[in-house]
């Protein structure tokens, strides 16, 4: 292969794409694709990526493989050679290490597909920071008849090449939450004459801390954050609406449930007693990941058994639609430690490139080992 692991990960950093526009990214994978022999590749009608299929020479399982590729509207601000080029939009997610396991593991399992009883799929999915990408490959119904999916993701809390298995959910449900607070403006020195949605919008903040607090078990872990705030543009007017925006972590679907009965809830009781109107809306997005006990199992001793620095996998409150994947072909997402720094969406994120040989030689002897 003339293209090098470091030369792929460089290339793809410097050319990040945003969910729905990775035409380019596409492009790029399939062209070092189409350098390996024994590889077959499908697109996608209403979406980018591709699959890419190699068939070992005895029939056996169906094995998927999956890599994200899409990148985030962030200014990259790290001190690399091989900064985004593309202004305002970085791999900050890592996405870009992914890419580049996903085309070194085609390598290597097509050099042994002699030797494969079975059938190996590489996707290379489109579209994970908005949650459409998963399902829309789903939809495709390629996936249909796979026996088990493995997927990756950079952790920057765990060292350069160690690898974190945990089983059940990894990452958590999502969901986004608006909240629209409609009073009556007026002036700022008549507060008498209207009824003032920022002091509602207010009230409502600090009602909904305490969901998690106070009606969450204990045992069960959970976030409600408020993350926008929107409301009036002058000094001296009460204004007739305010806008919450916020988000909701949970891993199970119990708690998620409870939480949102009580933004509704609250929201509406809170504004009523303030005499103003709150119109709720809550969005699902990605549902929690939920690890294969057995896989996880047999991954950790594969790992263990071939010297390769096993930690315990974190559970985390991110999102992540690989979770759709999962649901439709069950199976296991990974951590793949790129050395400890700022965190994923962090636009001083970076990843350590050392960590893609061991991505690669860990899951192409666990597929091996799976098949
Ligand atoms: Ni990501």
């Amino acid at each position: 292969m003339q293209n090098t692991i470091q030369s792929i990960f460089q290339y793809l950093h410097c050319h990040p794409e945003l969910p729905g526009e990775e035409k380019h990214t596409t492009e790029y994978i399939a062209q070092m694709l189409s350098q390996i022999d024994g590889i077959e590749i499908e697109y996608f009608d209403h979406c980018y990526g591709l699959l890419a299929q190699i068939k070992g020479a005895k029939p056996g399982k169906k094995i998927v493989f999956r890599a994200d590729i899409d990148a985030l509207p962030i200014l990259e601000e790290t001190n690399l050679e091989y900064k985004s080029q593309h202004n305002g939009v970085s791999h900050v997610c890592g996405h870009d290490i992914h890419i580049t396991v996903g085309i070194e593991l085609a390598r290597r399992l097509a050099a042994v597909r002699d030797q494969l009883s079975g059938t190996v799929y590489l996707l290379f999915q489109p579209e994970e920071e908005n949650a459409l990408g998963a399902k829309k490959v789903v939809a495709s119904k390629k996936l249909q008849g796979m026996d088990l999916s493995l997927s990756l993701h950079t952790n920057p809390n765990m060292d350069c090449g160690e690898i974190g298995i945990k089983s059940g959910p990894i990452t958590s449900n999502v969901n986004r939450m608006r909240i629209v607070i409609n009073g009556t403006g007026c002036h700022g020195a008549e507060p008498q004459n209207g009824n003032d949605p920022i002091v509602a919008a207010s009230a409502i903040v600090m009602a909904l801390q305490t969901i998690v607090s106070r009606n969450v078990n204990p045992a069960q872990r959970a976030v409600v954050s408020v993350t926008h705030f929107e409301s009036g543009k002058d000094w001296n007017v009460i204004p007739a609406n305010a806008i919450l925006e916020g988000t909701v972590r949970t891993f199970d679907e119990e708690t998620r449930e409870l939480i949102k009965g009580r933004i509704y809830d609250i929201s509406a009781n809170v504004a009523a007693a303030y005499g103003v109107w709150a119109d709720v809306q809550i969005v699902d997005g990605p549902i929690a990941t939920n690890n294969d006990e057995k896989i996880a199992e047999m991954a950790v001793a594969y790992g263990r058994e071939h010297g390769f620095k096993m930690v315990p996998g974190e559970q985390s409150m991110v999102g992540e639609d690989y979770a759709f994947i999962q649901r439709e072909v069950p199976g296991m997402m990974v951590w793949l430690g790129v050395g400890k720094g700022p965190g994923l969406h962090n636009p001083s994120y970076v990843a350590d490139p050392g960590a893609i040989e061991v991505g690669a030689e860990y899951f192409a002897g666990l597929i091996q080992q799976l098949l």
